[in-house]
């Protein structure tokens, strides 16, 4: 595809991305970039859609229900630099003839690490320790005091065994947790996990709850009180997926009476204005959403969404085209 012609296609990038993938996106089509990274609002992006063929957006947009439906006739692809697309709806999209893609599989190792991460960080006491030693408090470790939990020999249940569930399961396994696991059906990669056929079932199987599903009708909200109280007594909760899959009340309600002995959290809802309370619990590990957050990660992702775009403007069918809801 030739750059810069009248017929190139015009793509407005919503956000900074890797300057490899600025770059090749400006080599193959009429891109507007956002050097400063200066985040636009829903408005502004539908204001200057109307000059664009495409968008190549992300999961930090804040862009709500309104978006797609505001959107102008000359939008007819988004590229989301993410897996996740909740933020976008494809029901919506597919009503207005506007194509949409992800970026699966080159995410999966990133993410994956960080949920370890959270499990041994939540576990091991990483933020409190961490705090102990910047604030000089050093001497107030004992024998007995402060302590984590043991990682290895306990039971992790994982939800959703998609690609990114597995190979947190891959990973767990190499530290000596045994795995369980709920999805909508059983996957033939579970690597020997114990399916559960509904999420209740697996609940009290769990020492470890990592959550690893995608943001739906169906899992929004689904770790609740109900479910939480589920768990055995002093079980931990990590979040590599989406914060509203979680209530805030009720992890925060099991944090706080000792339910839970920890929890580690990489996403929330309303994010980056998350509940204020997770900040004053001492037995929650807190990471700013960065499961993808490596230049050769965000790198491949950038790429994929160019890969997607130059397919789609040439006629084909993107390889990410996303047609489920
Ligand atoms: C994803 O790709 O969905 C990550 O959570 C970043 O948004």
């Amino acid at each position: 595809m030739a750059a810069a012609g009248p017929d190139t296609p015009r793509i407005l990038v919503t956000r900074k991305m890797m300057p490899d993938a600025e770059k090749r996106i400006s080599s193959l089509f009429r891109a507007t970039l956002n050097p400063d990274d200066r985040p636009m609002s829903r408005d502004e992006i539908v204001e200057k859609a109307k000059d664009y063929d495409g968008i190549l957006l992300t999961s930090f947009d804040k862009l709500g229900p309104e978006f797609i439906p505001a959107l102008p006739a000359s939008i007819r692809i988004i590229a989301t630099h993410s897996v996740g697309y909740d933020h976008l709806s494809i029901p919506q999209a597919k009503a207005k003839g506007i194509a949409v893609t992800n970026t699966p599989g080159v995410l999966t190792d990133a993410t994956a690490d960080i949920a370890l991460l959270l499990i041994l960080g939540a576990a091991r006491g990483a933020s409190w320790g961490d705090r102990m030693v910047r604030e000089d408090r050093w001497g107030e470790t004992t024998l007995v005091s402060p302590m984590g939990y043991d990682v290895s020999g306990k039971r992790l249940g994982i939800l959703g065994m998609g690609r990114i569930g597995q190979a947190v399961a891959k990973r767990a396994k190499a530290f000596g947790m045994e795995i369980h696991y709920h999805s909508r059906r059983p996957v033939a990669e579970a690597q020997g996990a114990r399916y559960h056929a509904t999420f209740e079932a697996m609940l009290p199987h769990c020492d470890f709850l990592s959550i690893n599903c995608a943001s739906t009708a169906e899992t929004r909200g689904i770790v609740n009180a109900k479910t939480l109280a589920l768990l055995p007594e002093g079980a931990i909760v990590v979040n590599t997926a989406r914060g509203d899959i979680v209530d805030d009340d009720a992890l925060i309600s099991a944090l706080s009476s000792g339910k839970l002995a920890a929890a580690g959290l990489d996403v929330f809802k309303g994010e980056p204005k998350i509940d204020p309370r997770y900040r004053s619990l001492d037995n929650v590990f807190l990471l700013p959403h960065i499961g993808s957050a490596t230049p050769g990660t965000r790198s491949a992702m950038a790429h994929k969404c160019i890969d997607n775009l130059v397919q789609f403007f040439r006629g084909e069918t993107p390889t990410d085209l996303l047609t489920g809801d």
